[in-house]
């Protein structure tokens, strides 16, 4: 029997769900989400999955609502009896909190992955995950893919002897060194940041001489834009020609717009796996997509070949 790709997603993701289907060939499933009268989400697929190869696109971003609309997604799926269900989670969101690192805080990532994994899906494709181990949180297979093709594309090469990536925290070092790889061997610098309070950034320490190269910051998420403003103005300092920055996930939120248009970055870069309002973003800012390597990944679970091949 061959089994169909049943393409779904929440509201949020809706335009890049339709890109991944346009890439491969499929066109969206016919699915509505609603609200009732109080607010509470209505979910509900207008056609047979009966064995078939569903694939939900959502990212979970803040309101939570986005993570409720791929909850309940994959529980009519599953009660509409599909074979075998993807979530397909462009931006893994709660994945900063991934640790106990102070009494009495939860564990997000894990309750997340729980939920996530309770609602009933049998594998999860996700992109960049802020911490690689939280793929380790679920009990069935999770593809994390990077971002880093996407940036090689836009890139290209680039020369050592001019360039240099700059990681923004000692936690994003792996990251950083990936892309630095990527483009043309580059030479990395490392700033030891630390968080004075959640959602604030200082810089105290950089490992590496950028006096007089062009530096690229690379990290995944930017959020309030704190610690990518913070490291700007630290790097032209001392004495920096030019930063620019490449995310995967542009959140933007809390007047990040303001703070990075003051920031002298030259540019950022950044993908569409969050969807980006225009009055959000930052007027420097380049978005990427991230459909073709989705729908590459997406084509290889369905036709169960290898993924890890996306994953240079
Ligand atoms: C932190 O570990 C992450 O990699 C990002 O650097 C951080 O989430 C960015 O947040 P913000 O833009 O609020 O400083």
């Amino acid at each position: 029997m061959s089994r169909q790709i049943k393409l779904l997603s929440g509201t949020q993701s809706r335009p890049l769900m339709e890109e991944i289907g346009r890439y491969i060939g499929v066109p969206p499933a016919q699915h509505e989400i609603s609200r009732f009268a109080d607010g509470e989400i209505r979910v509900q697929i207008l056609e047979n999955l009966r064995g078939e190869d569903v694939f939900i696109v959502q990212s979970t971003q803040p309101p939570a609502d986005n993570l409720m609309e791929l909850l309940l997604l994959i529980d009519a799926a599953r009660r509409a009896s599909a074979w075998r269900i993807t979530a397909v989670i462009p931006y893994f969101g709660y994945a900063r909190q991934d640790r106990k690192d102070q009494p009495r805080v939860p564990i997000s990532a894990k309750l997340v992955a729980n939920l996530i994994e309770r609602a009933g899906v049998d594998r999860v494709l996700t992109v960049d995950l802020h911490s690689e181990q939280i793929q380790g949180f679920f009990d069935i297979p999770v593809d994390n893919l990077f971002a880093t093709p996407v940036f090689k594309d836009y890139f290209g090469t680039l020369n050592p002897e001019e360039y240099m990536v700059v990681s923004p925290d000692v936690g994003g070092t792996k990251r950083a060194w990936a892309v630095a790889k990527k483009l043309g061997n580059l030479p990395l610098a490392v700033i030891d940041k630390r968080r004075p309070a959640p959602n604030q950034a200082k810089v105290l320490y950089l490992i590496g001489e950028v006096k007089n190269k062009r530096l690229l910051i690379v990290d995944d998420i930017i959020d309030t834009g704190s610690t990518l403003s913070e490291a700007v103005s630290y790097l032209l300092d001392r004495g920096a020609l030019e930063v620019t920055a490449a995310a995967t996930h542009g959140l933007f939120s809390n007047g990040a717009k303001n703070r990075l248009d003051q920031s002298g970055l030259k540019e950022i870069v950044i993908t569409n796996t969050v969807p980006l309002p225009e009055e959000r973003k930052p007027e420097q800012t380049t978005v990427l997509t991230i459909a073709p390597l989705l729908g590459e990944a997406l084509i290889r679970i369905h036709e169960e070949r290898s993924v890890s091949r996306l994953f240079i």
